[in-house]
């Protein structure tokens, strides 16, 4: 199964693709958890990605390609994956499209999750993240048992850098580059758009279904 997973920062593209990992048995590959892990270890690739990430602008595309490129040529991608975060501009899209043949894994489905962007500034402004395993958790919408402590491992939560306001509205901004690609998938007959404002529950069951039908 080759999916890619599209939306707005915040539309719950990172929390879906975690359910559809575990159910589907694929790994979830995300460019902003990559870059975050990047910056983490303070690896070469760290420190030339972190001012990006902090202000909330996309890396440049040469340099997100050759993460994913890498990424996807490890043998845990040989049965399929969950992209979420890429691809993000026309070029990457198009690169994604030439390594796939390469590879010979098709994608599936590009699933658009969705969502009006009024709810995304609560949505992201509120988020919070376990330190040890990266488990995400809304201090609203999605609170942990045990405030500040991750219900999973116990982990200590942190606010991501770029879950400030100004960051927000920088990437909400920056989706200007990433808009026409649903236009891209749409013309390639394997969008399909998914409403993201409801219960995470009610919007995975939808996912489940789709990808469940396309198995059989
Ligand atoms: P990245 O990490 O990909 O961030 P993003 O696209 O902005 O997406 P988010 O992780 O913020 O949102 P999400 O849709 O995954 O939402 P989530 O499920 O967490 O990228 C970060 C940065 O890295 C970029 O700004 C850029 O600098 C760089 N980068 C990454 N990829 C790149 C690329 N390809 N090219 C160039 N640069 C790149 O949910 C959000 C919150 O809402 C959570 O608190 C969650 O609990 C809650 N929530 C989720 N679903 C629901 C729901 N249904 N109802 C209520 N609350 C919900
Ligand atoms: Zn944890």
């Amino acid at each position: 199964m080759q999916v890619i997973m599209l939306g707005l920062p915040g539309a719950g593209k990172g929390t879906q693709a975690t359910r559809i990992a575990e159910a589907f048995h694929v790994p979830h590959i995300s460019t902003g958890d990559m870059f975050r892990a990047a910056i983490g270890a303070g690896t070469p690739l760290g420190l030339e990605v972190k001012g990006y990430l902090d202000a909330g602008r996309l890396v440049p595309d040469s340099l997100t390609i050759q993460v994913v490129k890498e990424r996807l040529g490890q043998s845990d991608a040989r049965t399929g994956f969950v992209l979420d975060g890429f691809p993000r501009t026309l070029p990457q899209a198009e690169a994604l499209e030439d390594l796939l043949r390469e590879l010979d894994l098709p994608l599936q489905y590009a699933l658009y999750i969705h969502v009006p962007r009024t709810v995304l500034m609560a949505r992201l402004t509120g988020r919070r993240l376990c330190r040890n395993c990266g488990a995400t958790y809304h201090i609203v919408f999605q609170p942990p048992k045990h405030e500040g402590r991750c219900d999973r491992c116990g982990g200590p939560l942190y606010q991501r850098s770029d879950d400030s306001e100004e960051a927000v509205k920088t990437r909400l901004e920056q989706y200007a580059q990433t808009e026409p690609l649903v236009e891209f998938y749409r013309k390639r007959g394997i969008l399909r758009q998914i409403d993201g404002e409801r219960a995470p529950e009610a919007v995975y069951a939808d996912i489940e279904s789709l990808l469940t039908a396309s198995r059989s």
